[in-house]
């Protein structure tokens, strides 16, 4: 299947209706996705002290790399259904050298299968997420958008989560909110629990299927779009089963180059603003998140 053909089957006109695409998988990106999967899980299924000679680094006021372990159940307030009890991976390419470094420094072949499993699939994303770019591009009037999420590449974020069990089974494993970054298509999800809020103001279940990934719209595309496509409002609850077990899930945050990024001092976190309230904010309020210059 060659390129053009490719984008013709990638139909992103729901991204305006409902504010989620379905893409389904070519077979490579499909068992690639399989492969960076297995490479985490064998990473989370070391000792604590292991992981963290992968420590997280905030390299600039943005963004870091590496893994976190959180859990505020100490905290004043904290109930087991807000706790937030989970570890995650954050890994960008252009920090790809640092991740290389600390994988050999550690010792750990499970590390460093994890950071070599991470560049090579990544090499195989980036044609595809700038496909369903140019269909965006194309379906919805975006003009130099594949070429800006393309040129953006060593930015976007590959984060995996991994919720743990020990939760209540009504718990919210993550509070609304929406994505910052241009899109985000969500490839991975080991259980049910993910959901959005449609424009009706209702949750329902945005099901990442076996072998597709869903695509939301994050907060820059809200503005790139002047509006058009708003960013979706997402969260994710445990279930019966992820409440004992936990849960896994895989995203990548893209982010297109030379298109404004949201001001974190002046809008927040996403979470805080009013579940929902984006959905209805005028543009002229939108472009007042946004960073003026860059
Ligand atoms: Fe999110």
């Amino acid at each position: 299947m060659n390129t053009e053909e490719q984008t013709m089957t990638i139909n992103s006109h729901s991204l305006k209706e409902h504010g989620v695409m379905n893409a389904v998988y070519p077979a490579q990106i499909r068992s690639g996705v399989l492969e960076i999967q297995r490479a985490c899980e064998a990473f989370y299924s070391l000792p604590l002290e292991v992981k963290r000679l992968l420590p997280y680094q905030q390299f600039d006021a943005e963004s870091g790399a590496g893994y976190e372990y959180k859990d505020n159940k100490n905290q004043p307030g904290i109930s087991p259904s807000t706790r937030d009890f989970k570890e995650n991976l954050h890994l960008k390419m252009k920090y790809l050298g640092w991740l290389r470094e600390k994988a050999g420094a550690s010792n750990e072949p499970v590390i460093v299968e994890l950071v070599e499993a991470y560049a090579s699939f990544m090499g195989h994303l980036a044609p595809w997420v700038s496909e369903i770019a140019t269909a965006i591009e194309e379906q919805h009037g975006i003009p130099g958008l594949a070429r800006d999420v393309l040129a953006n590449q060593d930015l976007w974020v590959l984060r995996s989560l991994h919720y743990f069990g020990d939760r209540n089974a009504d718990a919210e494993l993550a509070k609304p909110h929406t994505d910052k970054c241009c899109f985000t298509p969500h490839l991975y999800e080991n259980d049910s629990g993910l959901e959005r809020l449609t424009y009706e103001n209702a949750w329902v279940p945005m099901p990442v299927g076996e072998g597709e990934t869903a695509i939301i719209p994050g907060m820059q595309l809200q503005n790139i779009s002047d509006n058009e496509l708003r960013a979706t409002w997402h969260r994710v609850k445990a279930n019966e089963h992820t409440a004992v077990a936990g849960r896994f899930s895989m995203v990548c945050f893209v982010t297109a180059a030379n298109r404004p990024f949201i001001d974190s001092a002046r809008a927040g976190r996403m979470q805080d603003l009013g579940v929902g309230s984006t959905y209805r904010l005028p543009l002229e309020e939108v472009r007042k998140l946004f960073k003026t210059s860059e």
